[in-house]
């Protein structure tokens, strides 16, 4: 039996950060950075990986077969068991796991392995799955895994990417299209170094906080509460003011996510103008109202202006990870080189920049 091989990207979110915990829009892309895995079909689930370092035994259905379930084995174990439970015949696969993602940069290294994952013990076991099934089912093996609340965002954008554009997803009802991207203007992600910290509980807390002050709306779609209803809820004392920054923070950005899919859809000097002020108003907002960006990302963001980005901003799950910056495509390295020696001089942490492509979502590669 001759071995197949499955590719799943990582993903950067331009803008619509943790609006996917409310159910709100996103604007990710994929990433020209991702998860590779070839495999052959076998009794027992056999996977090793030098870059994820280590190897994994399992069941074909998910179940460890010794006591150890750690590290990148808990996604492995967890998709196979959310397979099951959707039907998925319990074939194994043996073979390899390869990776060109940072781990723990904010670019959903785990939601590549998901997903690229989940193709496989699909295609080995014949089973399909629309993209948006497969999506939801690794969401929820990430939730198994780990324990982490997460939203749709990572592993939709992962399957749906499409090369030179954005992904723009509503996380409620799932419906989506795609937003062309300038050709002239490249992705720098910069990572911080600082890997991603109170990942669990900072974000579960969070999750709380915005549903507490949803509580309040009776469950109104966010998106169509508006920020003087906000406001005066908290002047009559119904909400307290964590709990309103939390969902300024959502409804802003929600409003966010369109502008910025309106002015990519329409480059001139002023939208571009524009679409760096709406992206210096995210961070601000993730910074200050949602509480999940850190002095270096707030660094990179202000070193990103300073060299010349048209826009930047934090992304991905914050407490640590990166900054996505978009630049024009020929001042790009030196943008990136310039951001990395002023970080070095500034900072403790020891950053790296990676210039990407938005790219096709996971598939088969051959
Ligand atoms: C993480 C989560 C996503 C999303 C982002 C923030 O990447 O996995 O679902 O909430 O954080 O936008």
């Amino acid at each position: 039996m001759s071995a197949r091989v499955f590719w799943a990207p990582g993903r950067v979110n331009l803008i619509g950060e943790f609006t996917d915990l409310v159910g709100g829009p996103v604007l990710p892309a994929a990433l020209d950075l991702g998860v590779r895995i070839e495999v052959e079909a076998a009794e027992a689930i056999d996977l090793c990986s030098h870059e994820l370092g280590g190897r994994t035994r399992l069941a074909a259905d998910g179940n460890p077969l010794g006591d150890e379930n750690e590290g990148w084995s808990r996604y492995v174990s967890a998709v196979a068991a959310e397979l099951a439970l959707l039907g998925r015949p319990a074939v194994g696969l043996e073979g390899e796991i390869s990776s060109t993602l940072p781990i723990g940069a904010g670019l959903s290294s785990s939601a590549a392995l998901e997903v690229a994952v989940g193709l496989a013990l699909c295609a080995v076991a014949d089973f399909s799955l629309e993209p948006l099934e497969l999506a939801q089912a690794t969401r929820r093996a990430e939730h198994r895994a780990v324990g982490v609340p997460c939203g749709i965002l990572d592993q939709t954008a992962s399957l749906l990417g499409r090369a030179g554009s954005a992904l723009l997803l509503d996380t409620g009802s799932l419906a989506y299209e795609y937003v062309p991207l300038h050709a002239g203007l490249a992705l720098v992600i910069i990572d911080s170094g600082v890997s991603r910290r109170l990942e669990s509980s900072g974000y579960a807390t969070r999750q709380e906080e915005v549903e507490r002050a949803l509580a309040v709306f009776s469950g109104r779609d966010p998106a169509a509460i508006t920020l003087a209803e906000l406001e005066t809820a908290e002047a009559k004392g119904r909400l307290d003011s964590v709990a309103v920054r939390r969902l300024r923070h959502v409804i802003s950005e929600g409003q966010r996510v369109h502008e910025v899919a309106r002015l990519l859809g329409a480059p001139t000097p002023a939208s571009l103008q524009r679409l760096g002020e709406v992206f210096a108003a995210g961070h601000e907002s993730v910074r200050c109202d949602w509480e999940a960006s850190t002095p270096e990302l707030d660094l990179l963001v202000e070193l990103a202006h300073e060299k010349g980005a048209v826009a930047a901003r934090m992304t991905g799950g914050g407490f640590g990870g990166s900054i996505v910056a978009l630049a024009w495509t020929d001042e790009a390295e030196g943008l990136a080189d310039a951001v990395l020696s002023a970080y070095e001089s500034h900072a403790d942490a020891q950053a790296k920049a990676y210039l990407c492509h938005a790219s096709d979502g996971a598939g088969e590669i051959s």
